[in-house]
């Protein structure tokens, strides 16, 4: 069984070490503690039954006050071992409900390479996510970058159930 939870400090080293082997894409580890102490709502992780972290989100809210008030993708992924399990589907749901409900954002937004395939699926099918724009040679090496965002639902638009149901959320494993 792999459960949802809130990341806390602890957790940092071992989400750090499961994005060095999901994604080319690294940080500092200062980068973590960043997120941690400014927004610590937005990241969550996926925890195996022995403790293991399996997936992570991490997230952020963006600061330019000149868009309206929005979230960011920094970082997801899931260990080999554990994908399609619907494990970053839970983790993205959480951290988005906690960018509408804590810091009252608009929309999401994240960018992700034209070539990856499982994630445009992820964010275009399974969380409703548009492309937005497209950024030429946004990564290191050369490849291009869909800007996507989702727009959430106002308020009195929110189901009531499945908040609650996600809070605990748990992932056959
Ligand atoms: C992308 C990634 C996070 C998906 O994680 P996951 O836990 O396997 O995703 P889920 O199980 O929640 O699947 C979500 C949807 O994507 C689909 N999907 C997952 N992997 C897929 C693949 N390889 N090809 C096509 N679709 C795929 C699932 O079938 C599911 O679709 P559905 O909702 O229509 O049934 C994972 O593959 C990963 O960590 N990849 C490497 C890191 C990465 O690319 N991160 C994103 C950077 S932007």
């Amino acid at each position: 069984m792999v459960s949802i939870r809130q990341a806390n400090v602890n957790d940092l080293l071992q989400m750090q070490t499961t994005n060095l082997w999901c994604l080319p894409e690294n940080y500092q580890m200062k980068y973590y503690f960043y997120h941690l102490l400014s927004w610590p709502q937005l990241l969550w992780v996926a925890e195996d039954f022995d403790g293991k972290i399996v997936g992570y989100v991490l997230a952020k809210m963006e600061e330019d006050s000149s868009q309206p008030r929005h979230g960011h993708i920094t970082s997801l992924s899931v260990l080999r071992t554990h994908r399609k399990r619907g494990i970053a589907t839970a983790l993205m749901r959480r951290s988005q409900k906690e960018m509408q409900d804590v810091f009252s954002a608009q929309y999401v937004s994240l960018h992700v390479r034209k070539s990856n395939r499982a994630a445009f699926h992820l964010y275009s099918v399974t969380l409703s996510y548009q492309v937005h724009d497209v950024e030429k040679g946004y990564y290191a090496d050369g490849e291009d970058a869909y800007d996507m965002r989702c727009y959430f639902a106002k308020e009195e638009e929110h189901a009531e159930g499945p908040v609650e149901e996600m809070k605990q959320m748990q992932v056959s494993a």
